[in-house]
């Protein structure tokens, strides 16, 4: 039996590049090897704050196979962005090739270029740098705050509100410095033929790459090619370019040969972004029946001495629940730590822990169950912008979740249950993730040998762009996935956006179905107008195009005609067309709304208070993000979310030493991450109801929502487990042992 075109979509299809990546096939960016290529180590600053007073060159210059030295006296220019442009990490290139100011340990000061990477390595080693120090301000706590507050959001009286309000939460969450750490490692081949330069690249958005590394190196746009065929993912430290990718390049033009710049695990806990530090004060005012009354969020992040990164913690809190007086408000810190950079759901993540954990402390102090208070305090509408939801099945998420983990048969008790000869602590929580659908471009082609391919200058940071892409054109053509060609991950094609936000799989698969239909229209024209065609003057409104063959509307596709022998009875390779996304704000069937995704979170912990050891056991996660594509890449998605966030929780922090300002737990042995042992059971059901204003699937991606409201789960399973109300993240042994539950 053959496969309606139709069920490919929402079916759990396997990976189209699994194979590539299971086999080693698969090019990551440091994969890409030509002839003459030279590496390139960058020496890093060892000082977090001061300026540079010599820099000694010769000792490295004299090493066995060095080709090159570079640093700020002779790297020539690298230009800024204009300023308002947010589409570079332009302070790192800044502050790192300008002048001789250091702002950051680890901040590239110079470059050594040599035949092999061991004595580019060697050589690095023996760069003298003589500085002149400066006082460096590294404190992990912001309380040093002195600059203005922004408001974020405002809407009634809060002060007023809060002032009457007869039950009140008044707390502060702490979210620490966290580090991106995608398995692929940063890196940067450049190649350059004449004055046109290609980068390999492990980018996140090789579009804008393209454009800021024209910017940068003072190049017409149509002189860059950035290519990111396969990325070891990114979590948002690949969005924008880094300076290693710019020294690569000048690099490689210097010395006329390729070069190749392959960031060290080190060094990527100090060039490459973190999630910064938050510090949020949250106050709550509800009813004694627990519907809120108001409020409020004030919060502040760390950012560099040169960015205004603010990391948008009050993402959520405005539309999230009903409540009639709030107030958001944000600050910066400014610390000598290199540039923050969004970090897998950027300011929700760490919003939702500290709004979410407040929400716990109310249900507790109500003495009502989390659950409820949710429900009862749901909106209606976005009460922020005054706009109905779009599609918003917030609730029923924690209903589903609930009877899947079997919430009912919670007592609410600190200590009060039990499993063996383990306390078991139980937490909910809510997430939210911003949909947008963006502007992008896909070219579809039927292809004389009988393939069908779509071209989009978008990438798969991991998540399964391909396999979704393909499944679109397995639809709207029935040609089979292994005669589908997914041609992505390269700047030349058409403008597509990029691997962040989750919007991808919102904002491209409409161009490709715009593009399959445009391109089919043409196809059936083709086949009414060819003389060799068996439909050469049939009307093209009574044909159409299934399981690759065209074939009238009242006939079976198997008495068709494949569209491979029309292409060829035209003399014709291929045929093509283009097929675009029009971007949410402009849809009248979207920008009247307001656009999310939503979810909850329910875990379990075990508590083993003899020996101190708490362990996530169970999660169930709902997610409402519209309709699901790929249930199987989609689940996998919200799973790695939740590791991540019992990482988050429980083991995830970049600590500076303060002499220096280097990162004593840069590397993976010392940075915790959760690994397979850590692992619970994780349960992910989706509720998947197509959003309407996402255009023809209604989908809104899922890259990013399943991490929101773990960490604040966990510290309500915590809670109850042990009875301690653990606030800053992530919780340690230390707070662990202050638990009066002393045996289970
Ligand atoms: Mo994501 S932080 O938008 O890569």
């Amino acid at each position: 039996m053959s496969t309606t075109p139709t069920s490919i979509i929402g079916a759990a299809t396997p990976r189209i590049d699994g194979p590539l990546k299971t086999t080693g096939a698969a090019e990551y960016a440091a994969d890409f090897h030509f002839e003459h290529i030279a590496h390139a180590v960058p020496v890093g600053a060892s000082i977090a704050s001061g300026r540079i007073r010599a820099l000694d060159t010769s000792a490295a210059e004299k090493m066995p196979g060095v080709l090159l030295v570079l640093h700020h006296g002779n790297i020539g220019p690298l230009f800024r962005t204009a300023p308002g442009d947010d589409n570079a990490t332009n302070s790192e290139v800044r502050s790192a090739f300008e002048d001789e100011v250091i702002r950051h340990w680890g901040q590239h000061i110079a470059v050594v270029i040599a035949e092999t990477l061991e004595q580019a390595t060697a050589a690095a080693a023996v760069v003298h740098v003589e500085y002149e120090l400066r006082p460096a301000s590294l404190r992990a706590s912001l309380d040093d705050f002195t600059g203005k507050r922004k408001t974020g959001s405002e809407r009634g009286d809060f002060d007023g509100a809060f002032a009457d309000a007869p039950i009140k939460i008044d707390a502060t969450y702490i979210t620490p410095i966290e580090t991106h750490n995608p398995i692929e490692l940063h890196a940067s081949v450049a190649f350059w033929d004449g004055d046109h330069l290609t980068l390999y690249e492990t980018s996140q958005g090789v579009v804008n790459h393209r454009v800021v590394m024209a910017q940068v190196l003072g190049l017409p746009v149509e002189n860059v090619r950035v290519v990111t065929r396969f990325l070891g993912s990114g979590f948002g430290g690949k969005l924008f370019p880094w300076p290693h990718t710019a020294i690569a390049a000048v690099a490689a033009r210097k010395l006329n040969r390729p070069v190749k710049l392959s960031v060290s695990r080190r060094m990527m806990f100090s060039s490459v972004g973190y999630r910064p530090r938050t510090e949020q004060h949250i106050r709550l005012g509800a009813t004694k029946e627990g519907k809120l009354l108001a409020l409020r969020q004030d919060y502040l992040n760390v950012t560099s001495q040169l960015d205004d990164f603010d990391e948008g913690c009050g993402e959520a809190t405005p539309y999230l629940y009903s409540v009639a007086n709030l107030e958001v408000t944000s600050g910066l810190v400014r610390r000598h730590v290199g540039a923050p950079m969004y970090m897998r759901g950027p300011g929700a993540v760490p919003g939702l822990f500290a709004l979410e954990a407040a929400m716990n402390e109310l249900a507790d102090e109500l003495k009502m169950d989390p659950l409820k208070l949710r429900l009862l305090n749901d909106a209606v509408k976005d009460e922020d912008k005054n706009l109905p939801f779009s599609s918003r099945h917030f609730s029923e998420c924690f209903e589903v979740g609930a009877k899947k983990f079997g919430w009912e048969r919670r007592s609410p008790g600190i200590g009060s249950m039990r499993r063996d000869s383990k306390v078991l602590g139980w937490g909910l929580a809510g997430a939210s993730w911003v949909a947008l659908r963006l502007p992008c471009t896909a070219t579809v082609e039927f292809h004389s040998d009988g393939r069908v391919s779509v071209r989009c200058g978008t990438q798969d940071i991991g998540t399964g762009t391909y396999t979704i892409f393909a499944q679109v054109l397995h639809e709207k053509t029935g040609v089979p996935l292994d005669r589908i060609d997914v041609i992505i991950g390269d700047s030349a094609l058409p403008d597509g956006p990029m691997s962040g936000g989750s919007m991808v799989t919102g904002s491209v698969l409409n161009a490709i179905a715009a593009g399959a239909a445009n391109a089919t229209k043409r196809m059936l024209a083709l086949a009414t107008g060819t003389s060799a065609s068996p439909f050469h003057g049939v009307d093209a409104a009574t044909l159409e195009l299934t399981l690759g063959r065209i074939h009238k509307r009242d006939q079976v596709a198997a008495g068709g005609t494949p569209f491979a022998d029309i292409l060829q009875m035209a003399h014709l390779n291929g045929l093509s067309a283009e097929g675009k996304t029009q971007p949410s704000w402009e849809d009248p069937k979207a920008k009247g709304f307001s656009l999310h995704s939503y979810g909850a979170q329910f875990v379990e912990v075990e508590w083993e208070p003899e020996i101190a050891r708490l362990r996530v056991s169970r999660v169930v996660t709902v997610i409402d993000a519209g309709r699901i594509i790929n249930p199987k890449a989609a689940a996998n998605q919200v799973a790695g979310a939740v590791v991540m966030g019992i990482g988050m929780g429980l083991l995830e922090e970049t600590v500076y030493d303060q002499r220096t300002g280097q990162p004593i737990n840069g590397s993976m042995a010392d940075y915790l991450m959760a690994t397979c042992a850590d692992t619970p059971d994780i349960d992910v059901t989706f509720l998947n109801y197509p959003d309407p204003a996402m255009g023809e699937y209604g989908a809104r991606g899922v890259g990013e929502i399943g991490l929101a409201g773990v960490a604040p789960a966990i510290t309500a399973a915590v809670y109850h487990a042990t009875g301690v109300r653990v606030r800053e993240l992530p919780v340690r042994i230390e707070h662990l042992l202050q638990s009066k539950i002393l045996e289970a």
